[in-house]
C-alpha cells in the first residue's frame, strides 16, 4: 500500500492538481484520516469543505485544533521541513491559500481569498533569472482572536498580534501589533481597538 502522502505527492505531480480539485467531502475526510495516521495532529471536530487542497509533504508538520473549519477551494500547503499549526476554532473561508511555517492562534478568523505565505523568490543577482536563484522563508505567526478581512495578503516573516484587525484587500509586510486595526498595501494602523 502507497503510504497517503506519497499518494497525495504522486496525484498532485504526476496526474496533476485537476484530480485534487474534484476531492469530495468523504474523500477529504478520508484524506484527513491518513494524515493522522501519518502523524499529523488533526482534531476529529475539524469541518473541511469539498474541494479544499491539502498539500502536506514528508517530513512536516500538520496540526489543526479542535474547531478547526476550512471552506471550499482553499489550499493548505505544508512542504517539507514546515510546520502549519491551526488553533482552536479557526475559520477559513473560501478560496485561501496558506503556505508553508505558519501558526495560527485559537479564534481567528480568515476572509476568503486571503494568502499567507511564508516564502519569497531570491532575486539578489541581476545576471540569473530569478526562477533559478531559489528562495527564502521566515515563519508567520497570526495571534488570537484576529480577523483577517478579505483579499488580503500576509507576506514573509509578518507577525500579527492578538486580537488585531486587517482591513480588507491589504498587504501586511511588517509586524502589526495586538489590537490594532490596520489595513492598506502596505498595511499601516489606523486606530486601536478600545478595550
Ligand atoms: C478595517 C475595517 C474593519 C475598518 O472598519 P472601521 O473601523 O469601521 O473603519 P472606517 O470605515 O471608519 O474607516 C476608517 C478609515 O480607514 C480607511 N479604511 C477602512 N478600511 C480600509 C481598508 N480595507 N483599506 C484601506 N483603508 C481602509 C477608511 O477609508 C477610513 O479612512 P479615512 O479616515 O481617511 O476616511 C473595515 O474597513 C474592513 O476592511 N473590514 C473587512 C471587511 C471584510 O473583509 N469582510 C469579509 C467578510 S468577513
Amino acid at each position: 500500500m502507497i503510504p497517503l502522502i506519497d499518494f497525495f505527492r504522486n496525484l498532485f505531480y504526476k496526474s496533476g492538481s485537476r484530480i485534487l480539485r474534484f476531492l469530495e467531502v468523504s474523500e477529504v475526510r478520508a484524506a484527513l484520516l491518513r494524515l493522522r495516521e501519518a502523524g499529523h495532529s488533526i482534531h476529529p471536530s475539524v469541518q473541511v469543505d469539498r474541494n479544499v487542497h491539502l498539500r502536506v509533504a514528508p517530513n512536516s508538520r500538520l496540526i489543526m485544533e479542535e474547531g478547526v473549519q476550512i471552506l471550499q477551494d482553499s489550499w493548505i500547503i505544508v512542504e517539507e521541513g514546515d510546520h502549519l499549526v491551526l488553533g482552536q476554532n479557526v475559520f477559513i473561508s473560501q478560496h485561501c491559500t496558506l503556505s508553508g511555517t505558519v501558526t495560527v492562534g485559537r479564534n481567528t478568523l480568515i476572509a476568503g481569498f486571503v494568502t499567507i505565505v511564508d516564502a519569497t523568490h531570491v532575486f539578489d543577482d541581476a545576471t540569473i533569472p530569478i526562477n533559478q536563484q531559489g528562495g527564502k522563508k521566515q515563519p508567520v505567526s497570526i495571534g488570537e482572536d484576529v480577523w483577517i478581512g478579505t483579499s488580503s495578503v500576509i507576506l514573509r516573516g509578518v507577525n500579527i498580534g492578538d486580537h488585531a484587525i486587517i482591513g480588507a484587500n491589504s498587504t501586511v509586510t511588517k509586524d502589526i501589533p495586538p489590537w490594532a486595526v490596520a489595513a492598506g498595501s502596505p498595511a499601516k494602523v489606523l486606530r486601536y481597538r478600545e478595550r
